[in-house]
């Protein structure tokens, strides 16, 4: 691997009073969970965008539950690995925030702190009829119910999954693309991008306003640095780029900075 900077970034990590990373699928990769952009990323002919938004819901709930009900299969099985396991560790640290765009949970179950989850999660629903009647998350229609819940069954008993309380149609409770973002999880990643180093990994940089928050942290006068296999958007962008998965760079990390 050719990465002159590991050292130099593994010092930024042992000196610096807070630090943020930013992880994307990629960072799930080596578990097992499909990434969006990769070979194993489609399901039947669809792409992600095409099914992870409100329109298809209302035209083909069904359609839409059944890829849910097929990322909730593969993902339950799948184990957190050494990336998880490094941030989890850094995140007992004061000052350590973790922003995620993933939906698996993986974090949560390696046991990471001070977590934002900016995109929802596979394993929580929520009642779907304010969408349904046109209403947004807040819900204009007061009379529409805002039930939310976990669900971890595999498989669910039902496809489309109903509201425990009022019987219209659950929605997984995960940000679709044209959705806008939970105000407080907003608040909680901008706030983590006032720090001083932030480490964007295993994420394709091209969903927004995710993939803003590294121009953020640089506002902020941030040291950017940028961990995946593969050059994205943010890669001109950032001080110090580790082209590597994110399973070996963060362990290298993790030893170096405590060396
Ligand atoms: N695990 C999950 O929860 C999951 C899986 C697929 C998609 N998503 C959703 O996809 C959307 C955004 O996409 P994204 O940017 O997170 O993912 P993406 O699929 O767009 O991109 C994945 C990125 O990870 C990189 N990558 C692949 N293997 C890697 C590895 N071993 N180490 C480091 N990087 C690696 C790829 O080069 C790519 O840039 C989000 O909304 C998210 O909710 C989540
Ligand atoms: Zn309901």
């Amino acid at each position: 691997m050719p990465l002159p900077n590991l050292e130099a970034v593994a010092e930024k990590i042992r000196r610096a009073p807070r630090l943020t990373i930013l992880t994307g699928a990629g960072v799930s990769a080596a578990s097992g969970v499909p990434t969006f952009r990769g070979e194993q990323g489609l399901w039947r002919q669809f792409r992600p965008e095409d099914l992870a938004n409100i329109e298809a819901f209302r035209r083909d709930p069904v359609l839409v539950w059944e890829w849910y009900a097929w990322r909730r299969e593969r993902t339950a099985t799948c184990q957190p690995n050494v990336a998880h396991e490094v941030l989890a560790r850094w995140s007992q640290r004061k000052g350590c925030a973790v922003v995620t765009q993933n939906v698996d949970d993986l974090h949560i179950r390696a046991g990471t702190r001070h977590l934002t989850r900016l995109h929802g999660s596979l394993w929580e629903l929520r009642c779907a009829s304010a969408a349904r009647h046109g209403a947004g998350r807040a819900g204009s229609n007061r009379a529409s119910c805002e039930h939310s819940w976990r669900d971890e069954r595999v498989p669910l008993p039902e496809i489309p999954p109903r509201c425990p309380r009022c019987g219209e149609l659950a929605r997984p409770d995960i940000v679709w693309f044209g959705e806008t973002l939970r105000q407080e999880d907003v608040k909680a990643a901008t706030a983590a991008a006032r720090c001083d180093l932030f480490i964007t990994a295993g994420t394709s940089a091209l969903v927004h306003p995710a993939a803003g928050l590294v121009h953020e942290a640089r506002r902020a006068g941030a040291v950017t640095v940028e961990i995946n296999p593969e050059a994205t958007p943010v890669s001109s962008v950032v001080d110090h780029v580790l082209a590597g998965p994110a399973e070996e760079i963060l362990p290298a990390l993790d030893l170096l900075s405590r060396s």
